[in-house]
C-alpha cells in the first residue's frame, strides 16, 4: 500500500495521543523505520495491517471503530493533500460523490503507479442507496464507513447512516445468508469446547465440508502468511483474547494500564473495555474467528480450498454491500433540490432529424462505439477501428474485444443502463489489438440513445504513464508527425528530473 496511508495513519495517532504512543505502535508493529512515512513509496499491506493491529492493543480500540476513525482523518489528510478541489468536483450530494468515487479511483490509478485501488459502484434499493466496494485486501470496510460519513458530514452538510448489509464471502441469496447464521450460530454454540483455544480457531464442526470456513473467507488467507491481514485483525479486536481464558484477565485489564485514551484528550471513541464482546454482540451473524499464533498453515489453506471449491453450491458475494441512507432532515434538503433543479415540462429538448452524418460524428468521436441489446457493436469511431480491426466486422461482439476494468460489473446492456452515470474504463482482451502484448484502455461515458435502442460508448484511449501514450499515439495515429516523438522525448526527461527532485 502507497505511504500516503500510512502516513495519515500516523497523523491520527500523533494527533490523537503524540509521539510516545505513536513510537510504541511502531514497536509493537515490529516496525524499524526512522522518520515518516513516504507519501509517494509503496511499503508492503503487511505494514498496515500490523500497524493497525498495533494501534488496537495499544490504544485499546476495537479495530471497526480505529478503521473508521481512521477513514475519516485520511478523509481530511486527502483534502490537505490538494485533493479537495477534485473532491469538491466529484458531486454536489453524497449519491453523486458515490457514483463517482470509482473514477477518482482509476484517475488516482494514474498519479500513483502501482497503486491497487479499490473499486465502487452504486444500486438503489427500495430508494436508498447501495455502496459495492471491491477490494483486493480484506477487512478495511470500516474505512470506507469513516470516509463516506465524513465525506456527506463536511461536504455535503448532510448526515448518513452506513450498515453493511453483505460482507465478502457471504452467500448472495438472502434465505441462504440466514440459513448460513443459523448454522454458525447453533455451530459456534456447539463448538466452543471444540474452539482450539481462546484465541484459536472455532470451526463449525459441521458434517458440510463447504461450510466449514463459516461465512469469512477471509479467514482462510490468514495462513498465507505468518501474520496476515485477517489475522492481525482478528486478533485486534480482542489482543489478549488467548490470556483471558487462560488467566482471567479481561482485555481491558490487561490494557487499562497502558491505555492513553485514558490519559489523553481523545473525545472520538471511548472504550467499554470490553472489546471483544462488543465486536461479537455487533455481529451476532458473523462469529468471528480467531486465530491462533500456531494456526497451522494447512488448516487455512484447506478452508481457502473449500470455500473457493464453493462445494455447497452457494453463490457467495465477492464484494462487501453498504447500505447508506441520508438522515430525514437531508433527504428532505436533497428532495427539494432535485425538485428545484426539475427543468419545466414544456421545454422539448429533442430534435426531429440528425444533425451529423454518421461519417462526421465517426471523424469528430474517433474512439466510440456503439452497440445494440445482444451487445454487438454496430458502428466504431476511426481510430478505435483502426487500432481494434475486428470491431469493423459486422456484428463483432463487444465482450470479445473488450473486458470491463471498472466498474466491477459484467457487461450486459441491462447492467449497463443499470449504471448509466458511472465511468467506464474498458481495456482490450489480449490479442484483439494486432500486436499480441499491446492493450488499450479506453475510458468514457455510456449513453442510452433511445431512439435507436443503442448504447453509444463515448471514450478516450486512458494512458497510465508516456511508455503507453506514445504506444496509443503511433499506433491510432501513424501518420503522426516527427514533432510529437521529440516532444515525448523531453517530457520522459522531465519526467526523470521530477523523480530525482521530488
Ligand atoms: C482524492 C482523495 C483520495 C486519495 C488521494 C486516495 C488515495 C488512496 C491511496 C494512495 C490508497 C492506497 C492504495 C494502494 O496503495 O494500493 C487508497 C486506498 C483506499 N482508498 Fe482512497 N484516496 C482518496 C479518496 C478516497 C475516498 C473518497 C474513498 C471512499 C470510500 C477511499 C477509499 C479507499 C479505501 C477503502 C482504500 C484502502 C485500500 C483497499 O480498499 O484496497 N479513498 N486511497
Amino acid at each position: 500500500m502507497y505511504g500516503f496511508v500510512n502516513y495519515a495513519l500516523e497523523l491520527l495517532v500523533l494527533k490523537n495521543f503524540g509521539l510516545s504512543v505513536w513510537e510504541q505502535i511502531k514497536k509493537k508493529a515490529e516496525i524499524a523505520m526512522e522518520g515518516q512515512f513516504l507519501v509517494r513509496q509503496i511499503y508492503d499491506d503487511e505494514i498496515t495491517y500490523n500497524l493497525i493491529g498495533a494501534a488496537v492493543e495499544i490504544l485499546n480500540i476495537p479495530a471497526d471503530s480505529i478503521l473508521e476513525l481512521f477513514g475519516k482523518t485520511f478523509f481530511e489528510f486527502c483534502q490537505d493533500s490538494g485533493f479537495d478541489k477534485i473532491l469538491q468536483v466529484l458531486g454536489a450530494t453524497p449519491r453523486d460523490f458515490l457514483q463517482n468515487l470509482d473514477a477518482l479511483h482509476d484517475h488516482l490509478g494514474t498519479l500513483y503507479p502501482g497503486m491497487r485501488a479499490p473499486s465502487f459502484r452504486c444500486t438503489e434499493k427500495d430508494g436508498s442507496l447501495i455502496l459495492h466496494y471491491y477490494s483486493e485486501r480484506p477487512g478495511l470496510e470500516h474505512i470506507v464507513i469513516g470516509i463516506v460519513k465524513a465525506v456527506a458530514s463536511k461536504l455535503h452538510g448532510v448526515e448518513v447512516n452506513i450498515e453493511i448489509i453483505k460482507r465478502k464471502g457471504e452467500p448472495l441469496d438472502d434465505d441462504e445468508v440466514e440459513r448460513s447464521q443459523q448454522i454458525a450460530s447453533s455451530s459456534s454454540d456447539m463448538n466452543l469446547s471444540n474452539a482450539v483455544d481462546g484465541d484459536g480457531l472455532r470451526e463449525t464442526n459441521n458434517n458440510d465440508e463447504g461450510k466449514h470456513c463459516l461465512s469469512e473467507p477471509t479467514s482462510a488467507i490468514a495462513g498465507r502468511r505468518r501474520r496476515s491481514a485477517t489475522e492481525i485483525l482478528s486478533k485486534g479486536r480482542c489482543p489478549f483474547a488467548s490470556q483471558q481464558k487462560n488467566s482471567q484477565t479481561s482485555c481491558a485489564n490487561r490494557t487499562t494500564d497502558k491505555n492513553p485514551s485514558s490519559d489523553s484528550n481523545f473525545e472520538g471513541i471511548k472504550n467499554d473495555g470490553n472489546s471483544d464482546n462488543e465486536f461479537s454482540s455487533r455481529r451476532p451473524s458473523h462469529p468471528s474467528i480467531h486465530l491462533h499464533e500456531s494456526f497451522d498453515e494447512s488448516k487455512a489453506n484447506e478452508c481457502l480450498r473449500l470455500w473457493k471449491n464453493k462445494s455447497d453450491d452457494i453463490e457467495r458475494s465477492d464484494h462487501v454491500q453498504f447500505l447508506i441512507t441520508e438522515t430525514l432532515g437531508a433527504s428532505r434538503t436533497a428532495q427539494t433540490n432535485v425538485e428545484e433543479k426539475e427543468p419545466p415540462d414544456e421545454v422539448d429538448f429533442f430534435c426531429e432529424g440528425s444533425l451529423i452524418s454518421p461519417s462526421t460524428f465517426s471523424k469528430i468521436f474517433p474512439f466510440h462505439l456503439m452497440f445494440d441489446r445482444n451487445m454487438k457493436i454496430v458502428q466504431a469511431g476511426k481510430s478505435v477501428s483502426r487500432v481494434i480491426p475486428r470491431v469493423s466486422d459486422s456484428d463483432c461482439p463487444l465482450l470479445e474485444v473488450l473486458e470491463a476494468i471498472r466498474p466491477h460489473l459484467q457487461l450486459t446492456f441491462e447492467n449497463i443502463l443499470a449504471h448509466i452515470n458511472t465511468i467506464y474504463v474498458l481495456q482490450t482482451r489480449p490479442g484483439a489489438m494486432e500486436k499480441q502484448e499491446r492493450y488499450l484502455r479506453l475510458k468514457g461515458q455510456m449513453l442510452y440513445i433511445v431512439e435507436s435502442d443503442l448504447i453509444l460508448f463515448q471514450c478516450y484511449p486512458s494512458v497510465m504513464n508516456l511508455n503507453d501514450l506514445t504506444e496509443t499515439i503511433t499506433v491510432s495515429h501513424p501518420d503522426i508527425n516527427y514533432n510529437f516523438e521529440k516532444q515525448i522525448v523531453s517530457l520522459k526527461s522531465l519526467q526523470i528530473q521530477i523523480s530525482l527532485n521530488p
